[in-house]
């Protein structure tokens, strides 16, 4: 699914980059430059980050994976 439109950027791109260590929405912006145009994919950039924290908190998330291998 992409999530920046403008910058043609997947969910999967800015999952990967959050796994990789991107902690924020300016850290998703500066590694993979979604957000970086209009910025009205931002709120999403962030629900994704938060819903991945929520992930972590009960494993590191399985690959690229959005959801805990016990949600699964
Ligand atoms: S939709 Fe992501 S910057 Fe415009």
């Amino acid at each position: 699914m992409v999530i920046c439109h403008c910058r043609a950027v997947s969910d999967g791109l800015v999952r990967a980059v959050v796994v990789d260590g991107a902690d924020d929405v300016d850290a998703v912006i500066r590694r993979c430059g979604a957000g970086s145009v209009c910025g009205g994919c931002r709120p999403s950039i962030a629900l994704l980050l938060a819903e991945l924290a929520a992930a972590a908190d009960d494993t590191r998330v399985a690959a690229v994976g959005l959801r805990p291998p016990s949600a699964a």
